[in-house]
């Protein structure tokens, strides 16, 4: 069997790859992965979108500069932009279009039919632009899986459209009529809109179905919650013909970097215990360390830097520091070499009197 590698290299090289989605629990390194994903991506690919749909965003936190629902060429690049969707601002511009009566009693119908929507409204204006590739920061698991399931809840939305156009006959068309309201206000009108917008969204899903153009990639930390969160999104993703192989395991402490620290020992152990899971789980997928990082990865240097290890697996340095560093270093291993003696002792002394 081909073993795979330890790195998003796979992802760089799939030159069909026109969906890259990045999911995981919140706070694991979501928005941190997909910035670095997309500053990679933009070095082999002509052009390249990176799109937020966490409402709370943080693309414009990850690389310190404001984006918004426009895309944004991104500092420092030529072919890399990047926008924010928010699902509740978008709403507010269908009802613009006359939408919001019937927007609101289909939302009560078939919840999450106005996410739907405004996903619908978001994946229109991306197809006209033509991006080579087109990188997203998803909102945590669940989030991330009911978007997935937007077609189906568009379909829905038009057999309500159906039935209530056949419940009232034409009553709607009369009023708009009565109170000289435009064209755009009728039925028809609204029903050939979300026709227009199941479309494209059967379109795009056809493609994010296919292995060629879309991939999920997944990101989590070596803790109990997040490897049963990749569980179960990795089944998700399998439920909806998603395809995903590759796994990013961010926020690993290496034994390297921790010797003086008792806490930090336990917890590398306690990380090292998921990280054999997620590699006996995972057998054929691509799992990428990252390693936890004395601070936080924000703004373009800081996430070109990081982005290294994205690339070849992470090895730590030993630590060498100042002469200042290594002589407190050792002042500290000789304390608990010190106090390791004294415990043996007493050890040793304990057994001796029973
Ligand atoms: N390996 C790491 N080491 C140190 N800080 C990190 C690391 N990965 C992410 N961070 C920081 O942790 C915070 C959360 O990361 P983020 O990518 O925003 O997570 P998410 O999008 O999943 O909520 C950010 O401040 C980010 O800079
Ligand atoms: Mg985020």
């Amino acid at each position: 069997m081909e073993i795979p590698e330890g790195s998003v290299r796979n992802v760089l090289e799939q030159e069909t790859l026109k969906w890259v989605f990045v999911g995981g629990k919140g706070g694991v390194g979501k928005t941190t992965c997909s910035s670095i994903l997309s500053i990679l991506l933009a070095s082999v690919r002509q052009s390249v979108l990176v799109i937020s749909t966490d409402p709370a965003h943080n693309l414009s936190d990850a690389f310190q500069q404001r984006f918004t629902k426009i895309p944004t060429l991104v500092n420092g690049f030529t072919n890399l932009y990047a926008m924010e969707v928010d699902p509740k601002v978008d709403n507010d511009e269908l009802a613009d279009d006359g939408m919001d009566g019937i927007l609101s009693e289909l939302t009560n119908a078939i919840p999450g039919v106005d996410e739907a929507m405004s996903f619908a409204e978001m994946l229109k204006l991306v197809q006209t632009m033509d991006y080579s590739v087109i990188v997203f920061d998803t909102a945590p698991t669940g989030h991330t899986l009911r978007l997935l399931q937007f077609p189906s809840t568009l379909e829905k939305g038009l057999e309500k459209m159906m039935s209530l156009k056949n419940k009232f006959g034409g009553l709607i068309n009369q009023a708009t009529r009565l109170f000289g309201l435009g064209d755009e206000f009728s039925e028809d009108a609204m029903l050939g809109k979300l026709e227009g917008m199941k479309d494209i969204i059967e379109k795009v899903n056809r493609q994010f179905k296919d292995p060629d153009m879309t991939t999920f990639v997944c990101v989590c930390i070596p803790e109990f919650l997040s490897l049963y969160e990749t569980e179960r999104l990795v089944q998700e993703l399998a439920k909806f013909d998603i395809d995903a192989h590759n796994i990013i395991i961010n926020q690993v402490i290496f034994y390297e970097e921790a010797v003086e620290s008792k806490l930090l020992k336990a917890r590398i152990k306690m990380q090292q215990k998921y990280i054999d899971q997620f590699y006996m789980l995972y057998e054929d997928f691509n799992i990428t360390k990252l390693p936890l990082l004395p601070q936080e990865v924000t703004g373009v240097q800081a996430l070109k830097n990081f982005s290294r290890h994205f690339l070849t697996p992470y090895k730590p340095r030993l630590i060498k520091g100042t002469v200042e560093e290594l002589e407190e270093r050792i002042f500290v291993l000789k304390s608990q070499l010190r106090e390791a003696e004294s415990e043996l002792d007493r050890l040793k002394k304990g057994k001796q009197k029973v």
